[in-house]
């Protein structure tokens, strides 16, 4: 039997009910996709219904402001994503007349939407035969048919591109679409796959030469940068002051309490300019917060300062008062120290 059947009839007997599948509104598709381009299903369901729930419409999620856009994203990472979302929204209601593109096209001219997301909404939303490529079928293709082109190479992603619209049901797209990701989280996992009672057994190169171990093969491992950030969380009695990056950086739109970027000693740090300059009690200096994106591993600490009246050096930064922080997008790395 070819891939395509057989993958259907496995999808039929393992699919997960998950609710972007009940859909066909391009809008909550979108939504869910992109959400799962940053976590696994089960934290990604959670982050689903708070995101439907505060914007049911892309009416609602075009009229919001981005700090509240950011707010509800908080934890996911990838903040350009939804600042992405954020804007394609805006563009949809204007250009769109707020009617949520399903034309694969269209959708590849929206900010934030690339072949993998146009192909998902196009096909889950309009059955429209456009097969998804991302890790989960790199994986699974590569496995089955037994290719070690690396996925990171151009050539590697032209091929796989191609194998994926070769193999695709165009006659159930969708449903071949959510079963090769099913398969690929259920089945054909990147560790440990369950081989023994896979449908492919047979027929899968990998399996049969003892290869499921070292493909999908990847060529580069991508450089990670160290980064050194000293966080000043001041206080001036209940309240405190956070700043919002705005630079071309990580976390952009995001707040943060003052920060000085440097590897410096904790020695150092007191004797710092701006740390003198606060004129403050340093009531806590807390341990290192390592915290790692993919391509920059940060080391943080935390300096707790109380002041007893007001700085122009925090002048350009927001005084909020404890009651009102939680209204304020942090990064994850903030969000750990605060809980901690
Ligand atoms: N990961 C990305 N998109 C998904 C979907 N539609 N269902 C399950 N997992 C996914």
């Amino acid at each position: 039997m070819n891939l395509s059947s057989l993958l259907l009839i496995w999808y039929q007997e393992n699919k997960r009910h998950l609710p972007w599948r009940e859909t066909t509104d391009a809008y909550t598709i979108w939504v869910s996709e992109i959400i799962l381009q940053q976590t696994r299903v089960a934290q990604g369901m959670d982050y689903f219904y708070r995101f439907t729930q505060a914007f049911p419409t892309v009416q609602h999620l075009a009229g919001a402001s981005e700090t509240e856009v950011l707010r509800l994203w908080q934890g996911l990472g990838y903040y350009s994503r939804a600042r992405n979302m954020h804007k394609a929204a805006k563009m949809v209601v204007e250009q769109y007349n707020g009617l949520f593109p399903t034309e694969y096209n269209t959708l590849l001219s929206l900010p934030g939407i690339g072949a993998y997301t146009a192909a998902a909404i196009a096909s889950f939303a309009s059955n429209a035969p456009y097969a998804v490529v991302d890790g989960n079928v790199y994986r699974v293709l590569s496995r089955i048919l037994g290719i070690d082109t690396p996925i990171d190479s151009t050539e590697g992603k032209k091929l796989f591109s191609t194998l994926a619209q070769e193999h695709l049901d165009k006659t159930e797209p969708a449903q071949y679409n959510q079963a090769m990701m099913d398969f690929g989280a259920i089945q054909c996992t990147p560790q440990s796959p369950r081989c023994e009672d896979c449908p492919f057994a047979e027929q899968c190169v990998a399996y049969r030469t003892h290869q499921t171990d070292i493909l999908p093969i990847k060529s580069k491992k991508t450089a990670q940068r160290k980064r050194f950030f000293w966080y000043l969380d001041i206080w001036n009695d209940h309240y405190t002051y956070l700043g919002q990056r705005t630079q071309k950086d990580i976390w952009q739109g995001l707040y943060e309490p003052l920060l000085i970027e440097a590897p410096l000693s904790e020695i150092e740090l007191l004797q710092h300019p701006t740390v003198l300059a606060l004129h403050g009690e340093i009531v806590h200096l807390s341990p290192v917060y390592k915290h790692v994106l993919s391509h920059q591993i940060i080391e943080a600490r935390f300096v707790k300062i109380h002041i007893a009246q007001e700085n122009a050096l925090l002048e350009s930064m927001q005084k909020i008062s404890d009651t009102e922080l939680n209204h304020y997008p942090v990064s994850r790395l903030i969000d750990k120290y605060r809980k901690e």
